[in-house]
């Protein structure tokens, strides 16, 4: 049986790396600057979304979640810039459970390049 939130195309993922990500270089990495990747960070997790700059670069439907570590936004389906940072502590069940589903389809998609410090 197929699992929850595969990708349509099959995605060739390399193996997670676990390199601490300081909060200034990933405030670097929405994709305002060419030379640094596009990095969604979840739960501390930090996804490398490079490749879909149309969506996560700058004008982009989802470019608020990128350059930090965006937990509370994606649990509360909200696209608030106020809303995307990483303290999910306030989050009810049922975002907590949007939130590991979030986490869960970016685990298929995207490349894992680190943690955020401290996180
Ligand atoms: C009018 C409301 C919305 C519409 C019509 C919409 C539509 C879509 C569509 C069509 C996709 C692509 C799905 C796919 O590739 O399989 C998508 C992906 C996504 N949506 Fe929304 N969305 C809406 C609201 C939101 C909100 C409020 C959030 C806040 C969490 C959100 C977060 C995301 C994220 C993170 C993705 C994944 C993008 C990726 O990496 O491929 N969306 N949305």
């Amino acid at each position: 049986m197929a699992g929850k939130f595969e990708p349509k195309e099959p995605v060739n993922l390399d193996p997670p790396k676990e390199d601490i990500i300081t909060k200034e270089y990933l405030s670097k990495c929405d994709g305002t600057q060419e030379k640094f990747p596009i990095l969604v960070a979840i739960k501390g997790t930090v996804f490398d979304v490079t490749n879909k700059k149309d969506t996560y670069g700058p004008g982009g439907s989802y470019h608020v979640f990128t350059g930090k570590d965006a937990s509370a936004g994606l649990g509360k389906s909200s696209l608030k810039p106020e809303d995307a940072h990483s303290d999910f502590s306030g989050l009810n069940e049922s975002e907590m459970e949007t939130l590991n589903n979030w986490y869960t389809f970016f685990s298929k998609r995207y490349n894992i390049v680190g943690k955020v410090e401290g996180a």
